[in-house]
């Protein structure tokens, strides 16, 4: 494993979780794109983040010249290939921070999975376990173990939950349990914290065609894609500002869903009006279903 070469050059230290895919990966290219930083990128898949490691490099390219405050020496790239939904894979990326960096600026909480089945499924306890291992236990202990770092350097650290953390989804109600609690998570930490400088901002981005989540259906049509739907490009951008204590606290994108939690207050019975015709119709299926599904009669 190789180390960061960290010199004290006024970079950002950051580390993205998922960084082989989606939104990990586009966050990093953001980082190295904007700030210049050293990353800590991790996931399972070592050659996918090899890959995103490839592509900081070429982002930074095209924009260090003319940076100020970084001197010669260039931003450094550590990889880290573990399983975050197991205690051994936290150990693992702790212990390579702690060893090969020893600073944090910044902490994306990004790695997670989902799972659209109907939740009387036989899988859904064993897809439970994966999600609450992954979506949830993991950034609780990332930031458990990696707090002494993040507040000797007053970072910051992003959360990425979803609008499923702040509407129960039908179908995802697993998952929707995994995003309300990084939520709350977030909001208690954020509190907690503030008095030592450490910022915590939670990211609710809603569907976000990656690999992980095609949403074939929203992203070919222009209203989905614009309204409905969201990019990489525009959470990794989210995620860069909230890390900069810009946007927000919770930001939510597209914003076309902000209004959710202030519905949720004043009139509750739309959002179970609009959750129960969601179940009733089967919209999530539909929207999560290849595209070819929809074509056979
Ligand atoms: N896309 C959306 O519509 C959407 C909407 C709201 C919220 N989000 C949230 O955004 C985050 C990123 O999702 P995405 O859409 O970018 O999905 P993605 O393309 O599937 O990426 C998921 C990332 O998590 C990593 N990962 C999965 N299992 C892991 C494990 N056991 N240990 C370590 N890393 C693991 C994957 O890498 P490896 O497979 O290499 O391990 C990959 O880098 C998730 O938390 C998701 O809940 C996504």
């Amino acid at each position: 494993m190789e180390t960061l070469d960290i010199a004290d050059d006024g970079r950002p230290v950051v580390l993205v979780t998922g960084a082989s895919s989606g939104i990990g990966r586009a966050t990093a290219i953001e980082f190295a794109r904007r700030r210049d930083a050293h990353l800590v990128l991790t996931a399972r898949r070592e050659h996918e983040l090899r890959e995103t490691s490839e592509a900081t490099e070429r982002a930074r390219d095209r924009t260090t010249t003319g940076r100020a405050g970084t001197g010669d020496s260039a931003a450094t790239v550590l990889c880290v290939a573990c399983d975050l939904a197991t205690a051994d894979g936290i150990d693992t990326l702790v212990a390579a921070i702690r060893a090969k960096a020893g600073r944090l600026d910044v902490l994306v909480n990004n790695a997670g999975v989902g799972g659209d089945q109907s939740f009387d499924a036989p899988t859904t306890m064993r897809d439970a376990d994966r999600m609450l291992a992954l979506n949830l236990r993991a950034p609780i202990a990332l930031c458990h173990e990696l707090l002494p770092l993040l507040r000797a350097s007053r970072g910051s650290i992003v959360n990425i939950s979803s609008v499923a953390g702040l509407i129960g989804t039908p179908d995802s109600e697993v998952y929707s349990s995994t995003k309300w609690a990084l939520t709350g998570f977030s909001e208690a930490l954020r509190a907690s914290q503030s008095r030592f400088d450490v910022h915590v901002a939670c990211v609710h981005p809603g569907p976000v065609p990656t690999p992980g989540w095609p949403h074939a259906r929203l992203a070919r049509s222009r209203f989905g894609r614009r309204v409905l739907a969201s990019n990489v490009e525009v959470i990794a951008r989210t995620c860069e500002r909230a890390a900069r204590r810009r946007g927000g606290p919770a930001p939510v994108r597209p914003r076309t869903y902000a209004p959710i939690p202030l519905l949720r207050g004043l009139a509750p019975w739309s959002i179970r009006a609009l959750l129960e015709r969601a179940a009733r119709t089967g919209m999530r299926a539909r929207l999560h279903a290849p595209l070819e599904q929809e074509q056979t009669p």
